[in-house]
Formats: structure tokens, C-alpha cells, sequence
């Protein structure tokens, strides 16, 4: 019988990842057992993806009962599932288009696309500079890593598409500084997840609307990270009040399965007439009846307070360990979007307290070389949570 080793994934596999030595084989909410039946608590679920945990009941039910029923069927036919989820989306948010995808990069690569055709169609091709921020992160399609800013990501693949400028993120006299007529998006994460989870101030994201109002640019907001739950409001932006023109949603819309979305208004959407853009798989109904039943689960403001509440005590249980171990400078984030911050002394060695704390059976995230970053489940219970903080703790430098 062949072995699948993690060996074997260094002499099979494309070395673009290079994943920790156990390999996971099974996940019930927060839990997830791998080949040798060792247990782990997950604090990372599958990054930002499994809101509703492994392998949930309700979700399981429906991809069985979609699964028997219609999975896929092009771009040339609509599908009830897909109007069902589009429906609640626009009945959620300000949205009153919307579009299907397949990963977060797709969904943002299409608002950036979108937001060019709509300023060549009102204003122009004069119209086409893009603002983002630095160290944000947009997805890996060579649009997406040269409109975020991580030249990490970007560099070595050649010539790059132009007309994309970096300010530095929080800095409403830097934005100002570049913004004018001929910007026809500013793009931004409400809280900069893979960067370190660095919440935006206030002020600065009602400056980005109050700009791009003045200079009649689209306010996109990526919230493929913090949407769908995460902050403990259903989207980021319902918790600053300030409203995007296009926002794109992916990772938990479907619970780990691959969807995502870009919303926006009806104005904007019109720029998208038949043939110019598209996806074979987006918005296929087994992916839209499951993102159609997270939304149901995830919307319901009990469920949002719940998160509000696992949130205070996560950040509290940190706070503690903090207080014994003073291994972090900062705790911040939001809801169970949660970021902590190392010592000096610790600077450059976030993964390895992430592969010390596999060993003691809980997995974590980084955000960087200097932030371990928490991302579990938000159903996770506080039982799973204290007894993952536990371990966590074990696991930490003596
Ligand atoms: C804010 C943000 N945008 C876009 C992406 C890319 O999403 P995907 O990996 O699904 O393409 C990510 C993924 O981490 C993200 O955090």
C-alpha cells in the first residue's frame, strides 16, 4: 500500500508551500486528528475558512443534499442556489449586485477589473491609477501581488501591470498626498490580516471615502479575511460605518469550500456587460448552497454576539498567559480576528513558536515574522478555547 508521507510531498509536489511535518486527516469543529490519531485544537480554521468548524452538521447535510441534486453548470445557466445566496447577500449588505467566484484573489482581481472598466466607461482611459497600501495583501494572480503591497510577492515574474501606487497604510496625510483625478480605485482590508492583523483606524478609512468621493474613485474594501463573521459583525465595514462601492468576500463564505464573491452597486455593475469577465466554476450550486447556509448561520445576531463574547475571552486568556509569560508586546485585533504581537526579543521567530505549539497539539497562525495570529472557528467553545490556550501556553519558551 503506498505511504502518503510528508516526505513524499518534497518529492512529488511543487515545493511553492512547505507544510508542517504531520498531515491532518480528519476535523470535527474545532478538533482536527492527523495519520497517527494525535489530536490537535485548532486555532487557525484552515485560515479564517472553517467558521463553523470541521466538517459541520448543517453544512454536511447540504452538501450531500446539493451533492445528489445539480453540481455545476457553466456560466451559461443560472441556478437557484446561486440566486438563493446572492439574494441574502444583497438583502445583508449594501450590495445590490453580485458576482461568484472562486478564491479571494479571483474576487479581488475582478473588482480591480471592474473598478478599471467602470472609470474607462464614466471618465475615461486617463482614469486608471489604482491606490493600495503597504504590506497589504490582496491574493497571488499577478494583478492581485502587484496591487498589494509585499514586493515579496511580487518581484521575479517580470514586466508588471502599471498605474499602482503604495502609500503607507493608516496615514491619512500619505493618501492625500497621491489621491487625484485620474484614481479610479483605492483598495484596502479593513483590518490588514496576513501583514500582522493591523486594524485601520476610523478616521482613516472615512478619509478613503471622503477622497473618493472628491475624486470620483471606487472604494473597494477586501474583506476576504475579515468578512463573513470573523469580526464579529457579518462584515467589517457594518462595524466602521463606512460604506465601499465594491467589497469582495471569500474564505468562510463557504466554510472551506471554494467560493467567493464581489459585491456592488448596480451603477457599478453595469460595467460588467455579458462576455467581459468570467469563471467557468463561479457560482456553481454546490458551492452557492453552501455559502447560502453559512450566510443563514453566520447573519443571525446571536450567533455575531457569540462571537463578540468568545472574543473577550479569548483576548483575556491571552492577556493572562501574557501577563505570566510576557512573550507580546501587543494583543489586538478583532472579534476572532485576533493578533499578537512578540517581544523584541522574539522578532523573526513566529513560526517557530507555530511548530512548538504543534507539537504540544494546537495549531496557530503567523501574520508575519513577528505575530502569532488566533483564527479559530467562531463556534468554538470556551472549553476548546481554555484547554487550546493551555496548550498554547505549554508550548512556550521556559
Ligand atoms: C485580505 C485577503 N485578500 C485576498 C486573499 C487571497 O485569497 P485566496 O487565497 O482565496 O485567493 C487573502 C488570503 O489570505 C486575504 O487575506
Amino acid at each position: 500500500m503506498t505511504q502518503y508521507t510528508r516526505e513524499l510531498f518534497d518529492e512529488i509536489m511543487v515545493q511553492n508551500y512547505a507544510p508542517a511535518p504531520m498531515i491532518p486527516v480528519r476535523g470535527k469543529g474545532s478538533r482536527v486528528w492527523d495519520q497517527a490519531g494525535k489530536e490537535y485544537i485548532d486555532f487557525t480554521s484552515g485560515i479564517a475558512v472553517n467558521a463553523l468548524g470541521h466538517c459541520p452538521d448543517e453544512i454536511v447535510e447540504v452538501l450531500h443534499k446539493q451533492g445528489e441534486t445539480l453540481w455545476h453548470s457553466s456560466n451559461w445557466f443560472t441556478s437557484e442556489p446561486a440566486l438563493e445566496l446572492a439574494s441574502k447577500l444583497v438583502k445583508h449588505t449594501f450590495a445590490e449586485r453580485v458576482m461568484f467566484a472562486n478564491s479571494g484573489a479571483e474576487a479581488n482581481e475582478a473588482a480591480l477589473k471592474l473598478a478599471r472598466r467602470y472609470a474607462v466607461d464614466h471618465f475615461g482611459v486617463e482614469k486608471n491609477k489604482i491606490i493600495a497600501f503597504e504590506q497589504s495583501f490582496h491574493g497571488r494572480t499577478f494583478f492581485t501581488v502587484s496591487v498589494g503591497g509585499q514586493a515579496k510577492y511580487s518581484e521575479g515574474f517580470g514586466p508588471k501591470p502599471g498605474e499602482i501606487f503604495h502609500v503607507p497604510f493608516n496615514d491619512i496625510a500619505a493618501i492625500k498626498a497621491v489621491m487625484d483625478e485620474q484614481v479610479c480605485a483605492v483598495i484596502v482590508e479593513p483590518i490588514q490580516g496576513e501583514s500582522g492583523v493591523k486594524p485601520a483606524n476610523l478616521a482613516f478609512l472615512q478619509a478613503l471615502r471622503a477622497l473618493c468621493d472628491e475624486y470620483q474613485a471606487l472604494l473597494i474594501f477586501d474583506e476576504v479575511q475579515t468578512g463573513v463573521g470573523r469580526t464579529g459583525h457579518l462584515y467589517a465595514y457594518m462595524k466602521y460605518g463606512v460604506t465601499p462601492d465594491i467589497l469582495t468576500s471569500a474564505k468562510a463564505l463557504g466554510n472551506g469550500f471554494p467560493i467567493s464573491a464581489m459585491l456592488t452597486t448596480d451603477k457599478i455593475a453595469k460595467s460588467f456587460s455579458p462576455g467581459v469577465h468570467g469563471t467557468t466554476f463561479g457560482g456553481n450550486p454546490l458551492a452557492c448552497a453552501i455559502g447560502s447556509k453559512v450566510i443563514d448561520v453566520i447573519a443571525e445576531p446571536e450567533f455575531l454576539a457569540k462571537v463578540n463574547r468568545t472574543s473577550t475571552l479569548f483576548m483575556a486568556e491571552l492577556q493572562r498567559i501574557n501577563q505570566e509569560r510576557k512573550i507580546f508586546q501587543q494583543i489586538r485585533g478583532e472579534g476572532l480576528l485576533i493578533g499578537a504581537e512578540l517581544v523584541e526579543e522574539y522578532h523573526g521567530k513566529a513560526a517557530d513558536f507555530v511548530k512548538n505549539a504543534v507539537e504540544q497539539g494546537v495549531m496557530i497562525l503567523v501574520a508575519g515574522p513577528n505575530v502569532l495570529r488566533f483564527a479559530p472557528a467562531l463556534t468554538i467553545s470556551d472549553e476548546e478555547l481554555i484547554e487550546g490556550l493551555a496548550r498554547f501556553n505549554l508550548s512556550l519558551p521556559r
